[in-house]
């Protein structure tokens, strides 16, 4: 059911940050054509979304599935009023985002220590050293810069995360000078207590975005919890796509098509089209060679 105004407690209006040309592609076991991830992010941005996350400028040997990030960059079909942050964790990985003309970033830190060593090949403590210059220089350049925050709720390796980690960890990222931090829940192991007190412990939800993996299917949940304490973006991969190479236990995002099901459900806008993004999945998933995870999308496809 579409509500016309929002329930109790709960915002207007929430900006769905869509993570699936970037997340979901860096996770495919199978190299995507550049074609193909092209025309995904063409089909987000007819289905209203205005801030798509195109790609990373990582090591490409690190992640191989998003080594044509320029060639993707170089022929896109920018539509005006969309924004294309790209991922970016270094000096290198800046001055590649420059070359193709990026006028927004996203750095991601991580809350714990294995997971700075296996994602960044860098100690919790020395990823800020790599991270301080890029946003130095994206800022001198009028980038706007957003961080994430990985590993905020639990760690493969080190169990549930502090929670003053996290904040320590956050504050840090947000004070070199992002315009946001996003609260990403890597493997997917957060719970909406648990939630409700990260953001409590943030001292509110100012500047905060979450990013939820939904392994224990708790995802939607998740996004209730933030909602309710305030939160008003949320990240999302269409189709449910998803994951993070270095860390194995992680499956799919929050599924872009279960996040807006929800939030029609309870009167609060997103400007996205449903019927658009299922058909964007059912298309992608056919490119992919496999269904799309998310219950929404296999509930609302046309059946064979
Ligand atoms: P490193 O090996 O320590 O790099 O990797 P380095 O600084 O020692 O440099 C080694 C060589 O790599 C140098 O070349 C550099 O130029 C080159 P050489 O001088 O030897 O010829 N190099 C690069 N080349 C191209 N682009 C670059 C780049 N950087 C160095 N950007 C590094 C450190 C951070 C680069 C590496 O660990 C890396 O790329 N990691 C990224 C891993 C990744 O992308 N993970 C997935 C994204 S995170 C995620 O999914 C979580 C999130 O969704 C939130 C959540 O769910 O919680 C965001
Ligand atoms: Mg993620």
């Amino acid at each position: 059911m579409r509500v016309p105004y929002p329930m109790d407690g709960l915002p207007g209006r929430v900006t769905v940050y869509e993570v699936g040309p970037r997340d979901g592609l860096q996770n495919e076991a199978a190299v995507v054509p550049v074609e193909v991830k092209a025309e995904f992010i063409a089909r987000l941005a007819d289905a209203g979304h205005r801030v798509i996350e195109a790609t990373s400028f990582v090591h490409p040997k690190w992640v191989p599935q998003l080594a044509d990030a320029g060639e993707l960059l170089s022929g896109l079909d920018r539509v005006e009023g969309v924004r294309y942050p790209v991922l970016v964790p270094n000096e290198r990985g800046l001055d590649r985002a420059l070359e193709h003309g990026v006028e927004e970033i996203a750095i991601f830190g991580s809350a714990t220590e294995t997971f700075a060593r296996r994602n960044l090949n860098r100690t919790l403590d020395s990823q800020f050293d790599m991270f301080e210059p890029v946003v130095a220089r994206a800022l001198a350049h009028g980038l706007r810069v957003r961080a994430y925050v990985s590993m905020c709720f639990g760690d493969p390796w080190e169990g549930q995360t502090p929670i003053e980690q996290v904040v320590r960890v956050g504050r840090r990222l947000l004070d070199l000078g992002c315009y946001e931090l996003s609260l990403g829940d890597t493997v997917g192991v957060g719970t909406p207590g648990h939630v409700e007190a990260l953001i409590g412990a943030f001292g509110g939800p100012e500047r905060l975005a979450v990013h939820f993996h939904d392994t224990y299917g708790q995802a939607l949940a998740n996004t209730m919890a933030a909602l309710r304490a305030g939160v008003t973006v949320v990240d999302a991969s269409t189709g449910g796509i998803g994951g993070c190479p270095y860390a194995e236990s992680a499956t799919g995002n929050l599924a872009t098509e279960d996040l807006v099901w929800m939030l029609e459900g309870l009167g609060v806008q997103t400007g996205l089209d449903l019927d658009k993004l299922v058909s964007t999945s059912t298309w992608l998933a056919g490119r992919l060679g496999r269904p799309s995870p998310s219950r929404v999308v296999q509930a609302l496809s046309p059946k064979e």
